[in-house]
């Protein structure tokens, strides 16, 4: 059927409403009325991430300069004191006095026009009582307009380990759920110079949960509390860092286009003016989201960070971080340049990305998620034209032998094949395989394309 049209996603809340109906996302507690930045990943979104995160390992350890490890989510407290988390890992936040609704001061300056990142608050303070005194500033949630003075808000999640009961938490009980994952590769950085025989130039890969006290909590999957980080930290000589840092720009850019199918237009470098504690220099890669109005977020950091983490580490812990050169007995610790992706983010933009709303040329309308083949969660989708024992048992073999060659399949048995169709087309699944009675006499069945809607008799042993 031809198409006569088609559009993407216009805001969030079609966004968030397809992937909840769908199985991809589903917030939180939600029978308790929703917890707040925290989200779960149902059947197909699940698949969804676990691919991205499957593409961007083997993208990275199959390298033979990038190594990969899988570390725990509690550290010793000081790590967070020597990585500058307990000190510098803070947001600009103010209340309003009325509901006590929570706001970031620099997002909401942002709105006004002023950049107030990582300006200091007193800077920050002054702006927002400019604001205050013209009523400019108003409570999204009850419209009051007395708000409290900014305060720094410092996002690292803690926790404690030992103390039997909340009233009695010991000072040296108090652990940090990891605000960033990179710091646990920068511990296990002497294990794997030891135990991997590696040198510089070499790298560190892992993907793993982190947490941050996100003060605002409204943009869906892209700002949550509790999320996963594709992070790669690459070890070298201070004087290699200018290069590789504009390597891994091109590496990480090509790999989101290529792999994530993301498109050129809809993404970009944003280099950051002012940075963060532990960088000498950084961009962002940014992609343009449909469902947020068409404005560029980011998706992945890649930074410079020096010798900053492996210096202090050294400095709080005692222990030599410094790698000796065999050849020359040189001994120096070395600088580091990170990609740290948010795999959430990359999942949201790759939905952004293929969420396609097409009008036919009959009038009607499909949805479609033109997902990347190598994504889709379900890769063939099997549907018998009857429950005839017959077309069945075609069925269960067709499905078996998919399997076998590392497919993931879907039967789908009820409902008219148009129908069908259409709910495959929704979860992404490339080819549909219709077995009819023709097939029993002929051994070929009806291969359905996802995006063209081209149907084409294959013989079952041609299927894949
Ligand atoms: N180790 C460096 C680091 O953590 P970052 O810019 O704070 O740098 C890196 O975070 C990436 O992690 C971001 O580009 C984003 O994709 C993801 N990320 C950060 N905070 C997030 C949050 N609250 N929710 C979801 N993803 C987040």
């Amino acid at each position: 059927m031809k198409i006569i049209s088609s559009k993407k996603v216009k805001n969030l809340d079609e966004l968030k409403s397809f992937a909840s109906r769908k199985g991809f996302i589903f917030q939180s507690s939600e029978i308790y009325g929703g917890f707040a930045a925290v989200y779960d990943y149902g059947h197909y979104g699940a698949i969804l991430k676990d691919k991205i995160r499957d593409a961007w390992v083997k993208s990275m350890i199959s390298r033979s300069d990038i190594k990969y490890l899988d570390s725990a989510i509690f550290a010793d407290p000081r790590v967070w004191e020597a990585s500058g988390h307990v000190e510098s890992f803070d947001d600009p936040q103010f209340d309003c006095k009325s509901c006590n609704s929570r706001f970031r001061a620099d997002h909401v300056l942002e709105e006004f026009g002023i950049d107030a990142d990582k300006a200091p608050l007193a800077e920050i303070n002054e702006h927002l009582n400019e604001l205050k005194s013209q009523e400019k500033i108003k409570c999204q949630k009850c419209g009051g307009k007395d708000f409290t003075d900014a305060k720094s808000f410092n996002l690292l999640v803690k926790s404690n380990l030992g103390s039997p009961t909340s009233e009695e938490i010991r000072e040296e009980d108090i652990v940090y759920l990891r605000g960033e994952t990179c710091q646990s590769i920068y511990l296990n950085f002497k294990n794997y110079l030891k135990s991997m025989r590696v040198k510089p130039p070499f790298g560190i890969a892992q993907v793993g949960k982190a947490f941050r006290n996100e003060i605002v909590a409204r943009q869906y999957t892209f700002r949550t509390r509790e999320f996963e980080q594709m992070e790669m930290q690459y070890f070298s000589p201070a004087e290699m860092t200018a290069e590789l840092y504009e390597q891994w720009k091109e590496t990480r850019m090509a790999w989101v286009k290529e792999v994530l199918g993301l498109p050129e237009e809809s993404l970009g470098f944003f280099d950051h003016a002012k940075l963060a504690h532990y960088a000498a220099a950084a961009t962002d890669i940014k992609y343009k989201f449909n469902a947020f109005g068409c404005e560029f977020d980011e998706v992945e950091g890649i930074h410079n960070r020096g010798d900053w983490d492996l210096s202090r580490h050294q400095e709080f812990s005692g222990k030599d971080m410094q790698y000796t050169d065999p050849q020359t007995g040189e001994k120096y610790i070395p600088h580091v340049t990170e990609t740290s992706a948010g795999l959430g983010r990359y999942t949201l933009a790759v939905l952004d990305n293929s969420i396609t709303i097409e009008e036919l040329e009959d009038g009607s309308e499909r949805t479609v998620l033109k997902l990347p083949h190598h994504l889709a969660p379900v890769n063939y989708a099997i549907m018998p034209l009857t429950k005839d024992e017959k077309l069945m048992e075609i069925v269960e073999e067709i499905k078996n032998s998919l399997i076998a060659s590392g497919n993931m399949v879907e039967m789908d048995i009820s409902g008219s094949i148009g129908k069908r169709y259409r709910r495959q087309d929704e979860i992404g699944t490339p080819r549909c395989i219709t077995v009819d009675f023709d097939t029993l006499q002929d051994n070929c069945v009806t291969v359905r394309d996802r995006d063209t809607m081209e149907q084409e008799r294959v013989k079952i042993e041609d299927i894949s």
